[in-house]
């Protein structure tokens, strides 16, 4: 999503939306804008593109000098006009803009209810209105900082009072907001390109932190104890173009440094306290009935998801101890696939538009399989026709090679194994809850992985003046190899291939020469000696042993040119860290041999056609 603030002299409306069409490349579903005027707060908003938000104001602009504005990427509540933000209390008085996730928003808004108040939309955000105008007593930031007190996940977000109505209060938690400094005006922004026309000084805000706007200037201070913070101007000396990325060179370096924040988007909430796994209620309607009663499960994707299904074969038939098949969606269809009414099928797609995809969810459905789908796009076509939906929340990816999308794609397949796991009792509350809290340190850990994002840097340097690379792994690596090897394919155009270390002996160990780039994954440690003896092999042929293995493991230093480690986790959670390394080399390779990174030639971000 995407936030705009304006005060000063100007009409609001117009500014605002100019602000908007800057954050269109975050992609949106729908937009809207509310002003504080003379009369009160004026809403206007549309599901839709921006344009159709624009075409609405050509009938009526409001006339205000001070608002807020939203482009929304939906995660709770389909793409709709009451779904759009800003959203208001039951008075009108207050409105607010949010992005992020209110983890308890259920919680409150039962609560709410009880007291009487009535909800118009299925969002996550309306929570916030309703609880501004609770708290609300001739204070507007104090009654700000009183509801923060009761939220939980993360946020930033905007309000407007109709009875102080020259001030915007905004607030963040987990998810950015700068202040614009302009002159006589104020601006507000999830993300620079949207200020960057007006201003070039801005407050970045930090977590905790509100920024208060009124006319005479912006007062920032600490959430919690409401004392004044200095804060340091930050003159943005980046175009507009390096602005869209965020100040990365590419919105795929962008991508993949967002995994910490999309891997804890798409954990929070769903996971319970007591280590139990809940999948958010509105989105799961499998009953446990129903996963005790299926024989198998399908899973079909197409490309990277086709990967993160791979991976969801081994922790699903690890952990619950049911056979999982895993198709290309392609292929699918065209087997005549034994697939039934206890076929649990599972279609991952990020876009939840690929044709391919779609048209296996369809052909089980037709089989009478329940279709659990795995998408990032709310209300897409996948979305809509699957019985149940487990959204990730990775935010729009834009890049072509997917990054967020498959890393938090493999988290959903681990909170699915452990939904299956809990229902059919494959899996002790203990060893349930371990994974479980091995799932909440992951976000920090792809942390330190990108921390030596430096040392991956060096390894594109060895290998792109190759045309040839070999991706190994043993059991679960394997799966990670094959994604490690279609991302250096798609972005550096160099040929890869990825194979079950076991396998190289029966043939493609005759294409092993001198100095031959072999990524080697061993991340396995009931595979490891195997694992190693395979890198043995190749490295008695001459090959660069380019390996990644789990800090600690002494013996791989022997073997390894290069050796790029990451942290210690539960095994089923391992591909998600060991990617990252593959996903920075991929992308350093394609920057050091001029490739176009985030629109390779021939290929197409979603794929509509069959
Ligand atoms: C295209 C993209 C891939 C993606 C695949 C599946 O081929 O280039 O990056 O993995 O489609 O897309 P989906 O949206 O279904 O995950």
């Amino acid at each position: 999503c995407g936030i705009v603030g304006y005060i000063g002299a100007s009409l609001a409306a117009p500014i605002l939306v100019e602000g908007l069409t800057k954050l269109e490349y975050r992609g949106y579903d729908s937009a809207g804008i509310a002003i504080a005027g003379k009369d009160g707060i004026e809403v206007k908003k549309a599901k839709g593109k921006l344009a159709v938000l624009e075409r609405q104001l050509q009938s009526g602009m409001p006339t205000g000098t001070v608002g807020i504005g939203h482009t929304r990427w939906a995660t709770h509540g389909k793409p709709s006009n009451e779904n759009s933000h800003p959203h208001i209390d039951n008075s009108g008085d207050f409105a607010v803009v949010h992005n992020g996730i209110i983890e308890n928003f259920q919680k409150l808004r039962d609560q709410l209810e009880e007291e009487g108040t009535v909800f118009t939309s299925q969002t996550d955000t309306e929570v916030l209105a309703h609880l501004v105008a609770k708290y609300y007593d001739g204070d507007l930031e104090a009654a700000v900082r009183r509801l923060i007190v009761d939220i939980e996940g993360s946020f930033a977000m905007a309000f407007l009072c109709k009875h102080e109505p020259d001030k915007i209060v905004a607030v963040r938690k987990d998810s950015p907001l700068v202040v614009g400094l302009g002159d006589g005006e104020f601006y507000l922004a999830s993300d620079i390109p949207a200020i960057l026309k007006h201003t070039r000084r801005t407050y970045i805000l930090d977590d905790g932190e509100m920024a208060v706007l009124t006319r005479r200037g912006v007062t920032v201070k600490c959430c919690g104890t409401g004392t004044c913070i200095e804060k340091e101007v930050f003159q943005v000396e980046w175009d507009a173009v390096a602005a869209e990325k965020g100040g990365y060179d590419h919105f795929m370096l962008k991508e993949i440094f967002e995994q910490p924040k999309a891997l804890r988007d798409t954990l929070s909430g769903r996971i319970v306290e007591n280590g139990h796994v809940t999948l958010n209620m509105e989105e799961l309607k499998l009953d446990p009935a129903e996963l005790r009663a299926a024989n198998k499960v399908c899973i079909v994707a197409c490309g990277t998801a086709y990967h993160a299904g791979f991976v969801g074969k081994y922790i699903i038939e690890n952990l619950a101890r049911i056979p999982v098949e895993v198709d290309v969606a392609s292929e699918f269809r065209y087997r005549n696939p034994l697939v039934d009414a206890h076929t649990l099928m599972v279609v991952v797609s990020q876009s939840g538009e690929t044709a391919d995809t779609l048209a296996a969810l369809r052909e089980a459905k037709g089989k009478g399989a329940k279709v659990f789908a795995v998408t990032n796009v709310v209300g897409s076509s996948i979305a809509r026709e699957a019985d149940a939906v487990l959204y990730t929340w990775a935010g729009p990816e834009i890049a072509v090679a997917s990054t967020k999308a498959y890393t938090t794609q493999l988290l959903a397949m681990n909170l699915l194994a452990l939904a299956l796991a809990e229902a059919r009792g494959t899996l002790s509350a203990e060893e349930i809850s371990e994974i479980a809290g091995a799932m909440r340190e992951i976000p920090k850990q792809v942390e330190d992985v990108l921390n030596a994002a430096g040392e991956v840097r060096m390894v594109a340097e060895k290998i792109k003046k190759w045309n040839d690379a070999f991706f190994i792994g043993r059991s679960i690596d394997y799966a990670v190899a094959m994604e490690g090897s279609l991302k250096l394919k798609e972005i550096s155009y160099i040929h890869a291939e990825a194979y079950a270390a076991g396998e190289l002996k029966h043939g493609t160990l005759a294409l092993i020469t001198e100095n031959i780039p072999v990524i080697a994954l061993a991340t396995q440690e009931q595979v490891l000696e195997k694992t190693i003896s395979n890198i043995q092999e190749v490295k008695a042929r001459g090959a660069m042993i380019i390996a990644v293995a789990q800090e600690g493991n002494k013996e791989i230093v022997k073997f390894a040119d290069v050796l790029l480690t990451v942290p210690r986790t539960h095994p089923a959670l391992t591909p998600i860290l060991a990617v990252v390394p593959l996903q920075l080399l991929s992308y350093y390779t394609s920057v050091v041999r001029g490739c176009d990174v985030d629109k390779p030639r021939n290929l197409a971000k979603s794929v509509t056609v069959e």
